[in-house]
């Protein structure tokens, strides 16, 4: 497959199989991409107390995600500044101190150095190793969207808002649904064989694929939704740094409509409360609830309410997933279950419930995709498999432009398409072609 050919002609919505198995592809992301772009590392509920930490990487570099002394979210690299030893060897924990393993130096929760075992024999105190410089080393970039710890191992990624852009207004429906913000529990974390941006693309706008992989637990009547027809009536939004997915909900109001889903009458006082106008008006008059999406390169979130209360009553659950390259063919897959810190215990307890039936290492819907996306990536490392073009161009008119033009009055910001459409992936995979390519003005370029 040639690399370059294959990224100038992404905007055509055919490319080579091979960008889902290809090794130089994979170098090249690492290298453009995943060094240079934001990524997300943990939810600040995860470290809710002073001390209290998780470990997390970006590619192969590990980060202690600490909450100081102060109740500043820190990320700090976790490799000693004496001779490298991995400092914290723990997945997450609360700890004042981190010593690390081999000579014992001694940090505080915050990074600072604070322990060097004989430091005025061996160095000579202070003038010969300054502790004072010698504390566990920032991210060169930290920032936070709604209580989403991100950070960036470039010193000049454009601001997190700026990269989000109006993704933020789609976000918020998911993160923003109280003044609390969200709680998470988690992560569910595993390893799958396929290449990461098939889930990336599958979350960012297939609603394609749901009626036909799902209609099993359609079938058994787990689940109302995806039908065929019904998903078809949704809204495809893109905007900023990330596409997703709607659902139509009979028209009704803001109350009927989240009520159908299954959100409490008090849940829905708290989101009218901190929604905007527009906000209120996508979901309530016009009727559309957001489902799947993903936020540009790797984080990808999902709504959806199954029928889990024995009463038969479905209850709504989000759920924030990270797609972490191994290799081309690998992807470690981290979830989270994230609800509104200001629910009610009961909604908590079965919107939990509907998380895990659904989505994670068991969810029903988790294992219909996998198989799929495990095949794919099987496929494209054909030799020869990989040389053959595979087709995005749902959507796209014959002679250019869209087969449907972008709705017009839609209340938020960026594009929005009626029906079937691989708008999203497109977007996606230019934004990503950029990136490889190099482009300077990569952020925002996909429309
Ligand atoms: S490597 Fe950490 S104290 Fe020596
Ligand atoms: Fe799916």
């Amino acid at each position: 497959m040639d690399i370059d050919e294959a990224l100038a002609g992404m905007a055509t919505g055919r490319f080579p199989a091979g960008i889902y198995s290809d090794p130089g592809l994979h170098e090249l992301e690492r290298e453009r991409l995943f060094s240079r772009t934001w990524q997300f590392l943990a939810h600040e509920s995860e470290v809710p107390r002073p001390g209290d930490y998780v470990v997390r990487r970006i590619l192969d570099d590990s980060f202690i995600v600490v909450r100081d002394d102060v109740g500043k979210v820190r990320v700090l690299l976790n490799m000693c500044r004496h001779r490298g030893m991995q400092v914290c060897r723990a997945e997450a924990g609360n700890a004042s101190h981190f010593r690390c393993p081999y000579h014992a130096w001694t940090y505080r929760s915050d990074g600072r150095l604070v322990g060097v075992p004989f430091h005025a024999d061996a160095y000579g105190g202070d003038a010969g190793l300054d502790r004072a410089a010698s504390g566990l080393v920032s991210a060169p970039r930290v920032d936070t969207f709604r209580g989403l710890v991100f950070a960036s191992l470039d010193p000049g990624a454009a601001p997190l808002a700026e990269h989000l852009g109006d993704a933020a207004f789609y976000l918020d429906l998911y993160l923003h649904q109280s003044e609390a913000g969200v709680e998470v529990r988690g992560p569910q974390r595993w390893q799958v064989d396929c290449n990461w941006k098939i889930g990336a693309e599958n979350f960012s706008g297939d609603s394609y694929h749901t009626p036909h992989t799902h209609v099993s637990v359609v079938d058994i009547g787990l689940f109302l939704e995806p039908k065929g027809h019904k998903r078809k009536e949704g809204a495809l939004w893109w905007a900023g740094a990330g596409g997703g997915t709607t659902y139509k909900l009979p028209t009704g109001d803001l109350d009927e409509n989240l009520a159908y889903i299954g959100y409490p009458p008090e849940m829905v006082e708290r989101m009218r409360a901190v929604w905007s106008p527009a906000q209120c008006d996508l979901v309530g008059q016009r009727g559309f609830i957001v489902s799947a999406s993903t936020a540009f390169p790797n984080l990808s979130l999902v709504h959806n309410w199954p029928r889990v209360q024995p009463d038969g009553h479905v209850v709504p659950f989000i759920s924030l997933r990270l797609w972490q390259p191994l290799s081309s063919t690998r992807t470690e897959i981290s979830s989270w279950f994230a609800v509104d810190r200001g629910a009610p215990d009961w909604f908590k307890e079965a919107s939990y419930r509907a998380y895990v039936m659904s989505f994670g290492s068991s969810g029903m819907f988790e294992q219909d995709d996998v198989e799929n996306w495990t095949s794919i990536t099987s496929v494209a490392r054909g030799r020869f498999a990989a040389t053959v073009a595979l087709d995005s161009t749902m959507g796209m008119a014959p002679g250019g432009g869209t087969l449907r033009p972008p709705l017009e009055d839609w209340p938020g910001p960026g594009t929005a398409h009626i029906g079937y459409g691989e708008y999203n992936q497109r977007h996606l995979l230019e934004l990503w072609a950029a990136h490889l390519r190099d482009d300077a003005q990569h952020e925002g370029q996909a429309r």
